[in-house]
């Protein structure tokens, strides 16, 4: 059944259900993220359809009900001596569809993209947050370290675990 649900990278007319999944996603999981609610809802829109089409950056999107319900996204490291590795940022996925592969599906399309792009996927996850962890973690991401105190929400402080996944690179069997 939720295979059919389709996954496509969306664009810069997906921008307005974009911004509204993610501060859900900012508001329900504040731990979650790096970003805080009040710094994307101060973002203009024009500048989110500008990220909706900076390619090879992407955010994945699974689409349910007419609406966005899940999104994962890509993002390449600027600087030229860091450009092949790549970045797996904002995963969520809507309460009521959780528990039926969507998370997973959406990190294998960032993985399937970036492995067009870069040689090395990062991930960072509350070490506490056993959903994600599981999700990554059988994806083939590899744990190579913790950082205590990564993200402050409030007075909260929270570790995260930094994780590592090496792709092939073009032509490798
Ligand atoms: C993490 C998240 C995206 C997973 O999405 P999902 O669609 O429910 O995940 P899936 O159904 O694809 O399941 C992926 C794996 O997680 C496991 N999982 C799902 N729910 C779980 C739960 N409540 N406890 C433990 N493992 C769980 C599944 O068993 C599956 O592993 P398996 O293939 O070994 O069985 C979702 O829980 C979410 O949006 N959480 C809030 C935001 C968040 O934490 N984002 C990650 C930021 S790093």
């Amino acid at each position: 059944m939720t295979s059919c649900i389709p996954i496509r990278i969306l664009e810069p007319s997906d921008a307005e259900r974009f911004r509204d999944l993610r501060l859900e996603a900012l508001t329900v999981a504040p731990e979650a993220f790096g970003a805080s609610y009040e710094e994307d809802a101060a973002l203009p829109l024009e500048t989110i359809r500008a990220r909706l089409s900076a390619s090879p950056n992407v955010v994945f999107g699974a689409f349910a009900d007419h609406g966005l319900i899940g999104m994962a996204g890509f993002a390449v490291y600027d600087r030229v001596k860091a450009r092949h590795k790549g970045v797996l940022w904002g995963v969520y996925v809507k309460a009521e569809w959780r528990g039926h592969q969507v998370g997973k599906r959406l990190v294998q399309s960032v993985i399937d993209h970036a492995s067009h792009h870069v040689i090395m996927l990062e991930a960072t996850v509350r070490l506490a947050n056993d959903e994600a962890r599981r999700t990554y973690h059988g994806l083939g991401f590899k744990p190579y370290g913790v950082q205590h105190k990564a993200l402050r929400v409030g007075d909260m402080f929270y570790d995260e675990e930094l994780l590592c996944l090496d792709l092939p690179r073009p032509g490798d069997a």
